[in-house]
């Protein structure tokens, strides 16, 4: 792997800080071969030791998403590359990818991103929190800590979590006032949520290049590893299929995958707690359910026509993942 060789193919695909996302890739280059499309697929990433970026057709390093190099390094990888689509697959580069989007559309690249104030609205939950309240979602109430401290009757347990979280790193159930505090302190930007029982699920939502919300797949998790789905199961919700679309269609994100967590409650109320504006981690089960995210993207690249159905795909299909290996 070197910066400076460059490849040319007649669709060249880039995915920044690529780590374990092998599946995502390769239901990219399944759907190029559906398509007869001669794709490559590059990627980016902080170290070699990275699983999917070793299965690239060419890995790029780059400096970490903080540094001030970071957008350069990338518009000079897809200048080089002829690069048409860019497919972020963490939170971390959101912020500055939407951002400079322009930038990469000056170059012939589509940054598969949505606008900055959405991300903006989306990374940062008590924003999230107050889209929710204003648009008639129901959604766990949100209070600062100082404000939960402060109420004269608060339902306990209660669910802190920063509000710039991720990977569900820094959370904490707590139950009463002292725990609250003790656990505030530790927790960075902490808010303090309504913890909610009930049944978690994931939506994946496609929205198309002109901004329609075209499919959503509800995904059951049974089972989480590290934040991120090791057991999940594909439930054709009717109820939560046209919240999850209404959600997405105010708020305005997209183009491409946008992943929202809720919880259904016994009395069937969905409540919603996150908007990723990425792919998610268990799309492979979408995907694999038979919504073709993969090739509705690149289809909409070449600006050909698609064949969506809102609820084309499987319902009940389960996915269990393990680990596999790279050797190098
Ligand atoms: N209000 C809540 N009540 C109960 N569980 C919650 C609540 N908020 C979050 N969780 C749990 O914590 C996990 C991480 O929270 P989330 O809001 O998705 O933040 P992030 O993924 O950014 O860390 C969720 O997947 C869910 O299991
Ligand atoms: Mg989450």
């Amino acid at each position: 792997m070197t910066k400076s060789q460059s490849v040319a193919a007649n669709l060249a695909v880039l995915f920044t800080c690529i780590g374990r996302r092998v599946s995502l890739l390769n239901s990219f280059r399944r759907a190029a071969r559906q398509l007869k499309v001669n794709a490559s697929f590059f990627g980016t990433d902080t170290t070699e030791l990275s699983p999917a970026l070793q299965l690239c057709d060419k890995g790029f390093l780059v400096k970490p998403v903080a540094h001030a190099d970071y957008t350069s390094e990338l518009l000079s990888i897809v200048k080089r590359n002829q690069i048409k689509l860019l497919v972020p697959t963490v939170d971390l580069d959101l912020k500055v990818l939407a951002q400079n989007k322009p930038k990469f559309a000056a170059m012939g690249c589509c940054v598969l991103i949505s606008a900055p104030d959405v991300v903006d609205i989306c990374q940062d939950k008590r924003k999230t929190y107050r889209f929710l309240l204003k648009n008639g979602f129901d959604t766990p109430v949100t209070l600062s800590v100082r404000s939960a401290l402060s109420q004269k009757k608060l339902n306990w347990p209660c669910f802190l979590k920063p509000w710039d979280g991720y990977a569900s790193r820094g959370n904490a159930v707590v139950n009463n006032r002292k725990e609250l505090l003790f656990f505030a302190k530790r927790i960075p930007n902490p808010i303090c949520q309504e913890f909610i029982k009930g049944t978690e699920h994931t939506c994946d939502v496609y929205v198309d290049f002109s901004m329609k919300v075209r499919c959503v797949v509800p995904r059951k998790r049974i089972e989480v590893r590290a934040g991120e789905v090791s057991k999940g199961q594909v439930v054709k919700h009717p109820d939560i299929m046209s919240k999850a679309a209404r959600l997405v269609e105010t708020l305005g994100a997209g183009p491409g995958v946008i992943t929202l967590q809720l919880f259904l409650t016994r009395d069937n109320r969905v409540k919603f707690i996150e908007i990723n504006p990425r792919f998610g981690g268990g799309v492979p089960l979408a995907i694999k359910a038979g919504a073709n995210f993969p090739k509705w993207i690149l289809q909409g690249v070449l600006a050909s026509k698609t064949n969506i159905r809102f609820d084309g795909f499987k319902d009940n299909l389960i996915m269990l993942r393990y680990d596999d290996e790279v050797w190098l």
